[in-house]
């Protein structure tokens, strides 16, 4: 059985988590959710990372002992994360005691392999980012890839023999494929150690929050050593041999942009030196950004995970989190967004089609799932194989860690099933009893949305389980998730819906944001890009709009509104619709009865003299303003799709 190792930075307590620690653990659970799915064995580590300067400090200012400080602080972690209902195998806490067996054991090896030594540290350190920076890295007072301050720092101190590393770490770089990722990122880790790597300090003497240095009590541990052996002890070293096995070397230490350095220059010289094989592969995640700048307490842009949860449904922000920025790149973060993505994504394509699914199967076929059918037509057969590209298309986008495709391109089945409705018109072959072929599309089309659902299930979990309760009710088994069930018809069917689930509501759009993010402000990767000219849109997008022949059934003015009529309209469903149409300057009411015209029919419904209008009759204008429809024949009937 193959492994994934998964892990998340462990988070500093000195404050509540935020947004940032949201996304890359959701990230990582989304990661350690897909593989379980393919059936490998999972281990997904998260934590907090507890000691250091930085800590001791907040603690301080607090006025409370810093293990109190952690005490509470990684509990909110824990808190958040189990609100969140990540499956985290191990949430640790770098002050537990295996760890520091573990990281003592490190030090061990790393002096017995000669690599440390006694001297006197004399540089700059960073507090808030526990981070060394060398005089080329600050400018007033500051250091210049984090803007955190400085502070000039004189004390005796163990150092790690990183300079002897150089060699390796990049004959590391260039032998492990995808060792360190994105590749623009391991170019930069590449320059930065061909410019020479200086030894590393790595105890500090001025303070005491840290794991103690062994033999010469002075000294605590620099906390970025410490906090990366928690790696290790998450999954047994030294303490189940058996399960370190299986799991190390990690396949995805995942982190963010600005702690890559420690993960790809000190953390692979560190095992080096004490005989550990280095990660498989470390990949940096981008920042999310308000109005362009990161988050910070002092800016005031500050985004609580709690508040946000608060806000939005757990599956609603994981599915805006995952797909709007590519893994890699950075975001700017808007509440319009999350709504926008919702309503047109989630709500509009994902939740209409369960919910007109189940409306069907209740109207059409007493709410029961049809056998599988014994004929397939081409339209049929290109539903599965749309399926079967998708689900092909998911496990390649995550194995290259391009989390956005993969869920992208769930969202392209969902799609190709909403057009597949309209193509096959359940609701006509319910008019014209044709059972068989009835019952074949909606068998398709529920087995389309399990697809969906199992696809899905590792970024939108609770929906994906609401969904398959409700079209597999009690047959749903344990493993419906997996990637094996995703054979094209093995469900048996013949049984009972259960209840249809609620899925996404509409949100309304946020009052006090710009509908439109700044694109001064917006990183690239959320920018249209104009490489097409500004009218052209995708086939993707062109599917998005439904387009149906509908039978005017009666008109009728609009009091108070000159220009509009209220139409009713038999679109192939089980009732007709109200649309409100401006064509009362070209059209008389009674000319219009028993024409069939085209709608666009998944608009979302407007309100116009307090008259509901369900969809959009299409029409054109002529040289004198007046509008002119084009209807079909007979034969063409209410219902048909256009497109
Ligand atoms: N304790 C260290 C990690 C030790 S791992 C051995 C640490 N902790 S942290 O709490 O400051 O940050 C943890 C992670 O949150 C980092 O990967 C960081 O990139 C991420 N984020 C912090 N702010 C962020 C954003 N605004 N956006 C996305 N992620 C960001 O560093």
């Amino acid at each position: 059985m193959s492994t994934f190792y998964v892990t998340t930075p462990i988070y500093y307590v000195n404050g509540a988590p935020h947004l940032g620690h949201a996304y890359t653990t959701i990230v990582a659970d989304a990661m350690a959710r897909h593989y379980r799915q393919r059936g490998d064995d999972v281990f997904f580590l998260t934590g907090t990372d507890e000691h250091g300067l930085k800590v001791q400090r907040s603690a301080e200012e607090q006025g409370i002992p810093p293990q109190e400080l952690c005490d509470q602080n990684s509990q909110k972690f824990r808190e958040l994360f189990d609100r969140m209902n990540l499956t985290h195998d191990r949430f640790i806490r770098t002050t537990e005691s295996d760890h520091e067996d573990v990281v003592l054991e490190i030090v061990e090896r790393m002096k017995s392999n000669d690599d440390v030594y006694l001297d006197t540290y004399e540089g700059w350190y960073a507090p808030s980012d526990e981070a060394y920076y060398d005089e080329s890295e600050i400018e007033d007072g500051v250091a210049i890839s984090s803007g955190s301050e400085v502070e000039w720092v004189e004390e005796d101190s163990y150092f790690f023999r990183l300079g002897d590393y150089e060699d390796d770490l990049l004959e590391w770089y260039d032998e492990i494929e995808g060792c360190v990722a994105p590749e623009s990122r391991l170019n930069e880790v590449r320059s930065f150690v061909e410019g020479g790597l200086n030894d590393l300090s790595i105890t500090r003497t001025s303070f005491d929050w840290g794991i103690e240095w062994p033999d010469d009590p002075e000294h605590v541990l620099y906390v970025w050593v410490d906090a990366l052996a928690n790696y290790l002890t998450g999954i047994g070293f030294g303490e189940d041999p058996e399960k370190f096995e299986r799991f190390w070397p990690c396949d995805m230490h995942l982190v963010g942009k600005d702690i890559l350095r420690f993960h790809a220059v000190y953390w692979p010289a560190i095992l080096m030196s004490v005989g550990i094989e280095p990660p498989r592969g470390i990949f940096a995640h981008g920042w999310w950004l308000v109005e362009g700048e990161k988050m910070s307490k002092s800016k005031g842009n500050w985004v609580s995970a709690d508040d946000l949860l608060d806000e939005y449904e757990l599956d609603v922000l994981r599915y805006f989190l995952l797909r709007e920025i590519p893994l890699g790149q950075d975001g700017n973060f808007a509440t319009s967004r999350i709504v926008e993505r919702n309503n047109s994504e989630l709500a509009d394509n994902f939740g209409n089609l369960v919910n007109r699914t189940c409306g069907m199967l209740d109207s059409f076929n007493d709410g029961e799932v049809p056998s599988p059918p014994s004929s397939v037509e081409p339209v049929d057969a290109d539903l599965a194989d749309a399926a079967r590209r998708a689900r092909k298309e998911v496990v390649r986008a995550m194995d290259e860690r391009e989390t956005h495709v993969a869920v992208e391109a769930a969202m392209t089945l969902s799609r190709h099933l909403n057009n597949y409705i309209q193509q096959t018109t359940p609701w006509v072959l319910n008019r014209e009893d044709r059972h068989q072929r009835l019952e074949a599309v909606l068998y398709n089309i529920v087995e389309g949305i399990r697809w969906v659902a199992v696809l899905m299930a590792a970024f939108t979990p609770d929906t994906s389980r609401a969904v398959l309760d409700a079209i597999l009710a009690d047959e749903r088994s344990d493993n419906a998730l997996a990637f094996e069930t995703l054979e094209w018809g093995i469900v048996e069917g013949g049984f009972e819906l259960a209840a249809p689930p609620v899925l996404f509501e509409k949100l309304d759009p946020p009052e006090d944001e710009d509908e439109t993010p700044d694109e001064d402000t917006m990183p690239e990767s959320q920018e249209e890009t104009d490489e097409e000219p500004d009218n052209l849109i995708d086939f993707d997008h062109f599917t998005d709009v439904e387009f149906a022949v509908g039978e005017i059934l009666a008109a009728e003015p609009v009091e108070g509104a000159d220009k509009l009529l209220e139409l009713t309209v038999d679109l192939g469903e089980p009732d007709p619709r109200t649309v409100v149409a401006g064509i009362a300057n070209s059209y008389e009411p009674d000319e219009l009865e028993g024409l069939r015209l085209t709608f666009v029919t998944n608009l979302e419904p407007a309100s116009l003299f307090g008259i509901e209008s369900q969809a959009m009759l299409l029409a054109a204008t002529d040289e004198d303003g007046n509008h002119v429809l084009a209807s079909y024949p007979e034969g063409v009937k209410p219902g048909a799709s256009v497109g």
